[in-house]
């Protein structure tokens, strides 16, 4: 970057050498903001002229040649000049350079600190946008399997030991719920920050008349930011969107978690597709569940950006410093990992396939049935307290006696345990008989099952509509 080109050099006599200038630049970071910075460029360069404030005919111009760089860097006749300072002196400076004066009129009321917020979030309304497609693409192609396996019967665990039958679609309801929230905090988020900071100045507004409604609402924000420093100070939805994600991501870490585990050897309830697993280097044997692995494992970079994030804003006194340049690399970061991680864990679970045998021989041992027994004790009258007795007492004969389930105890050993204990009890301690019985809303039960799915799919079609 010749020094003509730098901005700001009429205050300072010396420049920073070439390896400070190079310190201090973000364009590394910033270059892929170029587009929005462009279209935050076109309209305020049009409102300047409606107000006066240039002549109409030069934002003619400027317009025209600004949409043919918008153009140029698209197809690829031009590319982004990587010794410029940031993203904003690359365009001011192009534009310069091809026209002249005409480019050097642009930067009338604006300074790069409510550039670069406009910029930020022009460029996040977008990506962010599409992230939240990437979830509903999850959602629907997990709800998809949950349909394929809603009456798959398997242990649902707490503590890791099996605990009640539930079925696989029940299982992955309960995953996609997790998504469904996380695609309203995104757009949550989305609604707080679109607001435009475009016309703020470097922290106090500007004295030109400028129309900064009309600059808002031509650029699709909601409205204008109401107070100039706050405009240029506030980080809020940067720390948002990397909450967001990391929110998200933890989400996917816990379920690759369940994956690894259920394509164990122990388990064996999943047989991860050939395409989304890998060798081991030495032992000829292995088929290794590395995505799941690789998607847990990058929760400590997302989680990270979002401690990065805070820490970079929890000292610094209103209204812009230099250290907001630090946002954009930890958010774009997150961004970026959590929308692959999402493309690969939809690949993953979309080609991956459940062992229906394996996952209901698991339900058998373990006493998963031991509520279903305590009950239907209470339904013939008994407090729960007492059925829980004396279904646990039941366990432990089960277990003196090398019984795998209760349903092995013949009626006459129950009933040494409560005469309430009838033949029909048999047929309720089925796992899949504890499955169907749990109707409540939230519930196992197929018919249930089927009605959160319905929900789901609902929301996903509804979310981002209104
Ligand atoms: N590259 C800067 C950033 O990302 C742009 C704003 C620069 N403003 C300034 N006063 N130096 O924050």
């Amino acid at each position: 970057m010749k020094e003509k080109e730098i901005l700001w050099t009429g205050r300072t006599a010396e420049k920073p050498n070439e390896k400070a200038f190079a310190f201090q630049a973000s364009i590394r970071i910033d270059k892929r903001l170029v587009q929005d910075d462009i279209r935050g460029t076109r309209v305020h360069t049009a409102m300047l002229a409606r107000q006066g404030i240039i002549p109409q005919d030069t934002a003619v111009v400027l317009d025209a040649e600004l949409l043919r760089i918008a153009e140029e860097l698209s197809n690829g006749e031009l590319t982004v000049d990587e010794s410029a300072e940031d993203i904003h002196s690359f365009v001011e400076t192009e534009l310069t350079r091809r026209l002249g004066d005409a480019g050097r009129m642009v930067h009338a009321g604006r300074s790069r600190n409510d550039q670069v917020a406009l910029d930020f979030k022009l460029h996040l309304k977008h990506t962010v946008t599409e992230l939240c497609e990437e979830i509903k693409a999850l959602m629907s192609a997990l709800l998809d399997k949950a349909e394929e396996y809603v009456d798959a019967l398997m242990p649902g665990y707490t503590h890791l030991q099996k605990a009640q039958p539930v079925t696989l679609g029940f299982h992955l309801t309960a995953w996609v719920c997790a998504l469904e929230r996380d695609l309203s905090r995104f757009h949550d988020t989305l609604f707080r920050m679109d607001e435009c900071p475009l016309g703020s100045g470097a922290l106090a507004g500007s004295g030109l008349p400028l129309d900064r409604e009309k600059t808002a609402v031509n650029l699709g924000f909601r409205a204008p930011t109401l107070n100039a420093m706050d405009s240029v100070a506030d980080r809020d939805f940067a720390v948002e969107l990397a909450a967001d994600a990391a929110i998200c991501q933890t989400h996917l870490s816990r379920f690759c978690e369940d994956i690894i585990l259920w394509a164990s050897a122990e388990f064996g309830f999943l047989n991860l597709s050939e395409r989304w697993s890998t060798g081991s280097s030495i032992m000829p044997q292995k088929k290794n569940p590395d995505f799941a692995e690789l998607v847990r494992g990058k929760t400590g970079r997302v989680v990270g950006n979002l401690v990065a994030l805070f820490t970079i804003l929890k000292g610094i006194p209103y209204a812009y410093d230099k250290d907001l340049q630090e946002d954009k690399e930890a958010l774009f970061d997150s961004l970026d990992t959590i929308s692959d991680c999402l493309q690969i864990f939809r690949g993953m679970i979309t080609a991956s396939s459940f062992n229906r045998e394996r996952m209901e021989a698991a339900c058998i041992d373990g006493f998963s049935e031991a509520t279903d027994a305590a009950d239907y004790l209470v339904r013939k009258g008994l407090p729960f307290r007492n059925a829980h007795e004396i279904a646990a007492h039941i366990v432990r004969d089960c277990i003196n006696d090398g019984q795998s389930c209760i349903g092995e105890r013949t009626l006459e050993e129950l009933r040494t345990r409560s005469l309430l204990f009838e033949a029909d009890i048999f047929a309720m301690l089925t796992p899949r008989a504890c499955m169907n019985a749990r109707r409540t809303p939230g519930g196992t039960a197929l018919d249930e099952v089927r009605r959160q799915i319905a929900v789901l799919r609902e929301r996903i079609h509804s979310t981002g509509t209104a």
